[in-house]
């Protein structure tokens, strides 16, 4: 059982996340979910978040609202790809739960304070766990494991040619998260654009019929339309569920440990991960970066979870 806070932006993605989460409580404990601004301001992750909680039927998990965005720098959202509400395609009413009061980033130190080995899984901008990290340093010790949605490699970027968007927004807080010394997973579009909805997979949630896989495989279908234009593949990676199903199965993915630095500076490149794949410098290998997955047991795993709501 592992005790985790989910960091996130909903989006769909991070919906189906949150979803797959919320119906596995065997394996993880979910203590809390705290959103952030990212693919759509923070009154809509927040409410899209309850909305998710309430989906699932455990609107006893606290849902606390973070950062509006990054520190000096002007939000960038996403709704190009998200809808104007973030979670087009779900088809659920407006949350009749309301957010737990607090700050995300206050929630994350608290919640630190407490409990031993709490593994972090940002989904969306970094800026709420990079700012507990810096409220408290010494509590990085009480971090079992940061397991990401973020950054990219070989695949390079989806906002600018280099960046990947959830780094991008706040390229500074992706900096304090991978110099914090925390055991990091890292789940990148190089493995993200492996896991592509189809219309089989979309059936298996479809098929059950239920209010929550009718939901998800609303949010699948619209999500995809985007992707499929903009890459031309025959159906839309799924980003955010690879960090749950990381946590649930993690001989679902391959990968290897290295040194992930984030660029800052530049103009032109800032929010790269750069990822030293093939050990051309010695700096310590600091994240476990994911390229490959079995994308089949990925769909697989998630239709089913959602069908237990
Ligand atoms: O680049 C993909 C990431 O950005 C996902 O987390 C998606 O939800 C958006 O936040
Ligand atoms: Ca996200």
């Amino acid at each position: 059982m592992r005790k985790i806070i989910i960091d996130t932006d909903p989006g769909q993605d991070d919906a189906i996340a949150i979803l797959t989460a919320l119906a596995s409580p065997e394996e993880l404990d979910v203590i809390g979910i705290t959103t952030v601004g990212g693919n759509v301001p923070l009154e809509l992750t927040t409410k899209n978040a309850l909305m998710m909680v309430e989906l699932a039927n455990r609107s006893e998990v606290p849902v606390v609202a973070g950062h509006l965005g990054p520190k000096g720098r002007r939000l960038v959202t996403a709704e190009y790809v998200h809808g104007e509400t973030g979670l087009d395609g779900a088809g659920r009413p407006d949350p009749t739960i309301a957010a737990t009061p607090g700050f995300g980033p206050e929630f994350i130190v608290e919640q630190l304070e407490v409990h031993d080995a709490i593994t972090l899984c940002p989904l969306g901008p970094l800026t709420n766990i990079a700012d507990a990290l810096e409220r408290r340093p010494e509590l990085a010790s009480k971090v079992e494991q940061i397991v990401l949605m973020g950054g990219g490699h070989f695949e390079g970027g989806n906002v600018t040619p280099m960046a990947e968007f959830n780094i991008y927004v706040d390229p500074g807080a992706a900096a304090t998260v991978f110099a914090s010394g925390i055991d990091i997973v890292m789940m990148p579009l190089d493995v993200t654009h492996k896991a592509r909805t189809s219309p089989s997979r979309i059936a298996a949630f479809r098929d059950q019929g239920t209010e929550a896989t009718t939901s998800a495989a609303g949010m699948l279908s619209f999500a995809e339309r985007f992707d499929i234009d903009r890459y031309g593949f025959e159906g839309g990676p799924l980003h955010d569920p690879c960090v749950i199903a990381y946590l649930l199965e993690p001989e679902i993915f391959t990968g290897r440990l290295c040194n992930v630095e984030i660029e800052t500076e530049s103009k032109l490149t800032r929010g790269t991960t750069v990822v030293d794949w093939w050990e051309a410098t010695k700096r310590p290998k600091n994240a476990w970066v994911a390229n490959d997955l079995d994308s089949d047991r990925f769909f697989a795993l998630l239709a089913e979870r959602i069908g237990r709501l």
